[in-house]
């Protein structure tokens, strides 16, 4: 069997069947180049694998027994079939081969910041990444999706991530549906109705319990974000950043981190999130933050781009910020709400700063130019968001 050793890792290709007439042979190479490399752990690669009998069960018994770090990959269906029925799949750690698909004539129906989103049939579609975007992340969108789609948030249902060629992608629930983006914009009689349903949504987003265990704590993120940034900022504005993000309470409500119209998506007259790569858990005055940004702050800077970014045009953007504010804390009064709507866009503004560095896609210059802004217009008041959210 070939097989490969690097960094305590040996990784053995498994051979087409293992059954009674080689069992034994597996069992002997294996050990064997265990013995040799003192492997911590092992990686059975099942890739060109299509049966295993009970003698090949044995031996993978023996191997977990041996070097408890040992794990499956790139099972067939028929593989996993056998693991999952014998009930060893609760022994060793098996990961399925990924389906391949091609997109030839598929239809394109979408293109974003991450990929390319196309048709695959009249259930599902394929969000396509670039070459270049990490599997782990990819995966981490898929599982962020289910994760969110269980506890009942609406958005489609996360299938699974496929191989493309050289690319990887995620098959999802087709939404035969528009964005609010588009609605709004090709219906603006219907306003009232539809900003009603996006509050409605965001609501019942931050107010789902997640599994914590499962997701990451936005603060944490923000933190590890902060910390990124030491080249662009100084050690005293880093550390106010801390303190603002410390100073946010806790919470275990599902926050998605990418928040406006062109992510959320109109079916049959209900409302469902899309672009889930972002979820994590945490106080939602990080999602207000990202919606101040994309509803307000970026389209006050430059009106177009609030029609890149959210489908609609700067003043409905407004108007549903606005909107959502009132909703959610109208009840503060007339001088509260002004307040509030305030400290949430000095909030936005402090996820502009973060953004702007942490984007890997910005060049150099245009980070410090970012920065430069943010040094005017967020440093010298940020002192005051500390401790600020109280809600
Ligand atoms: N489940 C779905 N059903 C139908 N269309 C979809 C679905 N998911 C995405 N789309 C279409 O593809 C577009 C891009 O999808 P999505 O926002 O998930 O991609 P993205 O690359 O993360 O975009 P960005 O990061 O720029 O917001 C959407 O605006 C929508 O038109
Ligand atoms: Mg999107």
């Amino acid at each position: 069997m070939e097989h490969s050793y690097s960094d305590g890792i040996l990784t053995v290709k498994l051979l087409k069947r293992i059954d009674s007439n080689n069992a034994s042979d597996v069992d002997k190479e294996l050990f064997a180049a265990i013995g040799e490399c003192g492997a911590k752990s092992v990686i059975l690669d099942a890739a060109d694998t299509e049966y295993i009998s009970s003698a090949g069960l044995r031996v993978i018994l023996k191997l977990k027994k041996t070097v408890e770090d040992s794990k499956i990959i790139n099972a067939s269906p028929e593989v996993y079939d056998i693991f999952s029925m014998t009930g060893f799949i609760d022994i060793i750690d098996m990961k399925k081969a990924f389906r391949e698909i091609s997109v030839e004539g598929c239809e394109i129906i979408g293109k974003g910041g991450h990929g390319t989103v196309y048709r695959l049939n009249g259930d599902t579609i394929l969000k396509m990444y670039a070459e270049t975007e990490p599997l782990a992340e990819i995966e981490r969108e898929i599982e962020y999706a289910r994760n969110a789609f269980v506890a009942g948030v609406p958005t489609a249902i996360p299938f699974d991530v496929v191989k493309c060629g050289s690319c990887y992608g995620s098959v999802f629930e087709l939404l035969n549906a528009d964005t609010l983006g588009n609605v709004l914009a090709k219906n603006p009689d219907k306003y009232d109705e539809y900003s009603k349903k996006y509050i409605e949504l965001v609501n019942t987003l931050h107010t789902t319990e997640a599994d914590t265990s499962r997701l990451s704590n936005i603060k944490g993120l923000y933190n590890q974000w902060a910390d990124e940034m030491a080249e662009l900022l100084t050690a005293d504005e880093i550390g106010i950043l801390h303190e603002i993000i410390n100073s946010v309470p806790d919470r275990n409500t599902f926050v998605h981190g990418d928040i406006h119209p062109k992510n959320v998506m109109v079916q049959g007259g209900e409302l469902v999130f899309i672009d889930m790569a972002d979820i994590t858990y945490g106080h939602p005055v990080f999602d207000y933050m990202g919606m101040a940004l994309t509803h307000v702050i970026a389209g006050g800077r430059a009106p177009q781009r609030a029609v890149q970014i959210m489908g609609i045009d700067y003043e409905t953007g407004v108007r549903l910020w606005n909107d959502l504010v009132k909703a959610r804390f109208g009840s503060l009064g007339e001088e509260g709400l002004k307040k509030m709507n305030g400290l949430l866009t000095a909030f936005g503004m402090m996820k502009f700063t973060v953004a702007s560095a942490v984007n890997k896609s910005n060049p150099q210059q245009l980070k410090e130019t970012l920065i430069g802004i943010s040094r005017q217009t967020f440093f010298p008041n940020a002192e005051n968001l500390i401790g600020a959210v109280k809600f």
